[in-house]
């Protein structure tokens, strides 16, 4: 494979072991952060790193918008991920060659199309699709391993309209190995990485308030969940669980949940997330069931609205 010309926008955490890992598969990265004591740090390094991103005399390139999204309260701020795509699209203003933009950032479904898009339009005077091409390529690395995880990926998202975006990304990523999915829009992959985080946040707290009850009732957690952890089939089937639009049903499922919502409650301990678990079920039940009300009524002719 021909090597590539790489732009890193955002160069911490996820931008430096995506650019330190692409450079060692032989391309050519330069390092773009906002801030000169990250950029100094890393051309002490002996990296390519600048202030300012410059297309000017550049061939084709990818560049990877690696910038921050926190989050301020229940939303993300986009500020910092905004004016870094807006800088990006001014340097593509002054470019001929045909560049392809990658949101890496974690951000909310929607966004690469819905922000992205119209900042880098606006300030290049480009379209998408024609004079840039545009893709989501989230990162699953973790943060105490990220060069480690960069270059051994077990999972890889591409998603674009532009079908020749996301073939040139698979060229570019798919030495490193790993399982490769790719999508037709980039609002599946952002939905992918924020589930993913999601996820794992939950089985966090899931075993967390099971911990409290185990606090409480004098027994030691740890034996108890990594015998869970290879019995539930919602921990050992990758398949189980994941279907939506389908509530539990059956006897044991709702039975333990609400039963054992009464028994914490008996001893004192609150169970949010189970509550949750069982108020997320009756209502998906009442969903599921209004539709197939619906269709049935749709079927005999009579209009429901
Ligand atoms: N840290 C992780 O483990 C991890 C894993 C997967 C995904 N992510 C996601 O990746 C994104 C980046 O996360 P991170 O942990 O690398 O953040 P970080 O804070 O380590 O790095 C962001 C860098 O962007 C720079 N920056 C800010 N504004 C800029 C601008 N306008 N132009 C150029 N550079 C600018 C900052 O100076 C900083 O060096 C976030 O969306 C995050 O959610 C993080």
């Amino acid at each position: 494979m021909q090597p590539s010309r790489v732009f890193i926008v955002g160069s911490g955490v996820v931008g430096t072991a995506t650019g330190t890992g692409l450079l060692a598969a032989g391309n050519t990265v330069t390092f773009i952060d906002i801030s000169m004591p990250r950029v100094r740090h890393l051309q002490a390094q002996g990296l390519d790193a600048r202030t300012e991103l410059d297309l000017a005399s550049e061939p084709d390139s990818f560049i990877f918008l690696t910038l921050p999204t926190p989050n301020v309260g229940w939303r993300y701020d986009l500020g910092a991920f905004t004016a870094g795509t807006a800088a990006v699209g001014r340097a593509l203003a002054g470019s001929s060659a045909q560049h392809t933009v990658v949101v890496r950032s974690t951000v909310s479904p929607g966004t690469t199309e819905g922000l992205v898009r119209p900042v880098l339009e606006e300030n290049s005077g480009m379209t998408a699709g024609e004079g840039f091409r545009l893709a989501s390529n989230p990162e699953f690395l973790r943060a105490v391993s990220a060069a480690e995880d960069f270059s051994h990926p077990w999972m890889t998202v591409i998603a674009s309209r532009d079908p020749q975006a996301v073939a040139r990304l698979r060229g570019l990523l798919e030495p490193f190995g790993g399982e490769m999915r790719t999508f037709s829009d980039p609002a599946e992959a952002e939905f992918i990485k924020c589930a993913h985080n999601i996820f794992n946040a939950t089985k966090i707290s899931f075993w967390n308030e099971m911990w409290l009850v185990a606090q409480k009732i004098g027994l030691d957690l740890d034996p108890i969940a990594a015998t869970v952890a290879k019995s539930a089939e919602g921990s050992i089937n990758p398949q189980y669980g994941i279907r939506g639009g389908a509530p539990y049903g059956g006897v044991c499922l709702p039975k333990d949940t609400c039963g054992f919502l009464g028994y914490s409650d008996a001893i004192g301990v609150d169970m949010p997330l189970l509550r949750a678990v069982v108020e997320t079920n009756n209502r998906l039940e009442s969903v599921v069931k209004q539709e197939v009300e619906a269709a049935g009524k749709a079927a005999s002719g009579i209009k429901t609205a």
